[in-house]
C-alpha cells in the first residue's frame, strides 16, 4: 500500500512539472514582440552622425534631451521621427531654434537659447539628431 502511495506522489509531482513546463513555454513565446527596436539603419559610422554626436555630447543638450528618455525636452528619437523625410528643409530651421531657443512645438517648456553655437555646429547637431529616426 505504501508503495502505491509513493507511486501516486511521484505521478502527481511529474504531472505538476509538466504543467509548469507548458506554462513557461507559453510565456517565452509571448516575449517575442520587440517594441524597443533601435534605429532602423545603423548610422554610427556616418561622419555626420559622429560629428553631431560629439558636439551634442560636449554642449549642455544632454541635460534636457536623451535619445530615448524624456527629460525636459522631447527625445531625439521623437524629433527625428517628427521631421523624417523633411531633412533638406528642416535642418536650417531647427539649427536656428537651437541657437535662439523657443517653445510651443512640443509643449510650453522652452528650450534655452544657445547663442555661443555657430550655425554650422548647430546644423551638424541637427543632422545627427535626424539620423536617429526609426
Ligand atoms: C533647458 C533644457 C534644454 C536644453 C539645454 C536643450 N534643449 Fe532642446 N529642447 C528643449 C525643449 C523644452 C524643447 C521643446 C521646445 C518646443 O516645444 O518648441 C526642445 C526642442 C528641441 C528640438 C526640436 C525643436 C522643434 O521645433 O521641434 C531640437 C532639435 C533640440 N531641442 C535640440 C537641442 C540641442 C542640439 C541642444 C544642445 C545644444 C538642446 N536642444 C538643448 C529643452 C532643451
Amino acid at each position: 500500500m505504501k508503495k502505491l502511495i509513493t507511486l501516486a506522489c511521484i505521478f502527481a509531482a511529474v504531472m505538476a512539472c509538466n504543467n509548469d513546463d507548458s506554462k513557461s513555454i507559453g510565456k517565452d513565446n509571448n516575449v517575442a514582440d520587440e517594441k524597443t527596436a533601435p534605429a532602423a539603419v545603423d548610422n554610427s559610422q556616418n561622419p555626420d552622425y559622429q560629428k553631431g554626436l560629439q558636439l551634442v555630447a560636449t554642449s549642455d543638450c544632454l541635460t534636457c534631451h536623451k535619445v530615448d528618455e524624456r527629460i525636459q525636452g522631447p527625445t531625439y528619437r521623437e524629433v527625428a521621427n517628427k521631421y523624417a523625410g523633411m531633412t533638406d528643409t528642416i535642418v536650417g530651421h531647427l539649427a536656428g531654434k537651437i541657437i535662439k531657443g523657443g517653445s510651443g512645438v512640443w509643449g510650453e517648456v522652452p528650450m534655452t537659447p544657445h547663442p555661443q553655437l555657430s550655425e554650422d555646429d548647430a546644423k551638424a547637431m541637427v543632422k545627427y539628431i535626424l539620423l536617429l529616426k526609426n
